[in-house]
């Protein structure tokens, strides 16, 4: 914003007439002001580095040089501005690249004067709330503050199958795409890892490479095992086979999540469904929890005792996040009686993506890249929002000095009965 708290728009389109519309749509908006206006995406790039404007209005097709080509180099140029996407309906395709390319919004032609005015208010305040990044020579993006701390985001479930893999998966992405910071995640299932297939990523360096040489543990040895997925999400990916996955330790995952806590603004971490200690581990040293449930008795069931459990384990109530994933209003009950039933409110729903998800995984593109308007997807983006712009909650567990927490081990009973 300038000095005098406007924020400052770019207004790109070929036809002159749009042009003006969406000057003339903005003209009696206290807080924002149109700075420039251009005519193809090579001016824009221009324009924007003249005149650094807080969000730009960016038309996908144009003569010359397109809105995705301008949006990769304006983003590259300079990472703090937010670029909204104007597309005529049917350009699915190209809105996958525009959010590649670093997109925040989208808006569908013709465009009404609300959706204009919220888009751009949204996106600034997220610009606003997203941690402050600056470029590195090698295009990397590192925070101002050298020892500013990251969110370690764990994705659980008390039930198998409910889709916590998948929901990992498409949050990382949908991270990264709403706030183009450093977003990592990690296959926490080391047993039976999912998240090589899920985002088809082939690469014989897991987290094995880590736990092996974990006395030598630092970020260039983190850097160079970490797998790097079209996104730009850098994934920690589980052992080929369970017997390796049995040599992780409780112990190596605190210490591999705190380091990855300093390299990344966001860590997201997907879940075996267990109490065990391995599992424990990753819930202790989260900021967040984001606790996945369904619509079935059993899932219902678990879901209220993990949450008897987790007061237990003195977790903070700001700390979990409940989540209704597979979201269908025909499962023949309400979520009004669960939540009375589990004397908890259900933060955020997923809606039910039946064949769709399963499609995405299959094809190992994820679904808020594959198909970024689905329901499910805009879902997944509100829940990656929420979490970005929601303050870090401090959680009483994190606090813990390093020698308590690795006392820690012996499973659920044994951490439950010191408690007392
Ligand atoms: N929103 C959704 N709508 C419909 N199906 C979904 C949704 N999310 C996930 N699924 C489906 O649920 C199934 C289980 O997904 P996933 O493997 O991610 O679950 P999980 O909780 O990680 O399972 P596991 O306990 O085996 O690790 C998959 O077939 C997936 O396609
Ligand atoms: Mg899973």
């Amino acid at each position: 914003m300038t000095e005098e708290g406007k924020i400052r728009v770019l207004i790109v389109d070929d036809i002159v007439d749009t042009r003006d519309q969406l000057e003339k749509l903005l003209f009696f908006e206290k807080d924002i002001e149109v700075v420039a206006k251009a005519g193809n995406g090579r001016e824009a790039i221009a324009m924007a580095q003249q005149y650094r404007p807080d969000v730009v209005l960016m038309d996908i097709n144009m003569p010359d040089m397109d809105g995705i080509t301008a949006t990769e180099a304006i983003m590259t140029q300079d990472p703090g501005i937010q670029v909204i996407i104007m597309s005529v309906q049917g350009e699915t395709d190209y809105l996958r690249r525009a959010m590649l390319a670093g997109a925040r919004e989208f808006l569908t032609k013709p465009i009404s004067a609300d959706d204009l005015y919220k888009s751009i208010r949204h996106v600034h305040r997220l610009a606003a709330t997203r941690p402050r990044a600056s470029q590195t020579p090698s295009g990397g993006v590192v925070s101002d503050d050298d020892s500013s701390q990251g969110q370690i985001i764990a994705v659980f479930s008390p039930k198998g199958g409910v889709g916590v893999s998948a929901v990992a998966a498409n949050l990382a992405v949908a991270l990264r795409q709403q706030t183009n910071a450093r977003v990592a995640l990690v296959d926490g299932n080391v047993i039976f890892g999912a998240q090589d297939v899920i985002l088809n990523l082939v690469s014989n360096r897991t987290i094995i490479d880590l736990t092996n040489r974990i006395a030598e543990l630092d970020r260039d040895l983190l850097n160079d095992v970490l797998a790097v997925h079209t996104s730009q999400v850098k994934v920690l990916l589980a052992p080929s086979n369970p017997q390796m996955g049995e040599l992780v330790t409780s112990d190596h995952l605190r210490s591999i999540l705190e380091l990855m806590r300093k390299e990344f603004d966001y860590v997201v971490v997907d879940t075996h469904s267990s109490f065990q200690d391995r599992t424990l581990a990753i819930l202790d040293t989260a900021d967040r929890v984001v606790a996945l449930m369904t619509l079935e008795m059993p899932c219902i069931k678990n879901i209220k005792l993990f949450l008897e459990v987790a007061d237990l384990l003195e977790y903070a109530q700001e700390k979990i996040l409940l989540v209704l994933n597979k979201a269908d209003s025909r499962l023949g009950i309400r979520v009004s009686n669960v939540e009375e039933n589990i004397k908890r409110k259900v933060g955020l729903q997923i809606a039910n993506a039946a064949q769709d998800i399963t499609l995405s995984i299959n094809q190992g593109v994820p679904l808020v890249m594959s198909k970024p308007t689905h329901a499910a997807s805009r879902d997944i983006l509100t829940l990656a929002r929420e979490l970005a712009s929601a303050a870090k909650p401090s959680a009483k567990t994190n606090t813990q000095p390093a020698s308590e927490q690795s006392a820690q081990r012996g499973g659920l009973f044994s951490r439950l009965m010191t408690k007392r």
